[in-house]
């Protein structure tokens, strides 16, 4: 399965799965990482393991329609199967993703439905929830709605603050997104309307069964 990921500053999420995808068994290959943004730092980590690179700056374009076009048309000429969203920060035309659908993926810093948007750690904190966690989803038009392939949680302590509740879900957030790329690449994610059943669930598949593994 090829796959590119969409970055738009550090792209640590990027980097797990391109460690993942280094795996001789790993059944997908990343064969491009395009961010918006020039600045973006992952896109040295990218060079520097001899993945291509390619930035589509919102900024260059008059709407976001133009741009999603130049993205469509990119991952058409690399002949994309799978479109990780990997701190993509530009909402994606409904176009964009209906052309795309069940082919773009996304992790989000929260137990999604909880907590859709940005701040998502702050507001996970002020809201009194005892947890908190991550998400990978299939992406849909609505920001952060999709069904849920990979979820994992994490506790909220009593002194968090949101930078030590952001550390402690990003740990969770490199080891869900590789696996939920590996299950998608196996082709053993099959989308019941809003429900994702993963096909022969193993055991040991601790996530998918125990969100506090
Ligand atoms: C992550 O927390 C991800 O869940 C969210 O944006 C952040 C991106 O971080 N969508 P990175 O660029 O992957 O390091």
């Amino acid at each position: 399965m090829k796959v590119a990921v969409l970055i738009s500053s550090r792209g640590s999420n990027m980097q797990a799965l391109v460690k993942a995808s280094l795996a001789e068994d790993f059944p997908a290959e990343i064969v491009t990482v395009l961010s918006n943004n020039p600045d973006a730092a992952g896109l040295e980590f990218a060079k520097s393991h001899n993945i291509p690179t390619e930035v589509i700056n919102h900024r260059d374009f008059e709407n976001r329609e133009d741009f999603d076009q130049a993205i469509s048309d990119y991952m058409e000429s690399k002949q994309i199967d799978l479109i990780c969203l990997a701190g993509f920060m530009r909402l994606l035309t409904p176009e964009f993703v209906n052309r795309w659908r069940d082919r773009i993926i996304n992790i989000h810093p929260s137990l999604l439905p909880a907590f859709k948007g940005l701040h998502v750690h702050e507001r996970a904190i002020e809201s009194g929830a005892r947890f908190t966690g991550c998400t990978v989803h299939i992406v849909r038009p609505e920001m952060d709605d999709g069904p849920i392939i990979v979820q994992a949680a994490v506790p909220i302590l009593q002194d968090d603050t949101p930078d030590t509740l952001a550390a402690r879900i990003l740990v969770q957030e490199h080891r869900i997104y590789p696996e939920a790329l590996k299950l998608m690449a196996e082709r053993r994610v099959k989308i019941h309307g809003s429900v994702v059943k993963i096909e022969d669930a193993r055991e040991d598949e601790t996530s998918l069964t125990n969100p506090l593994a």
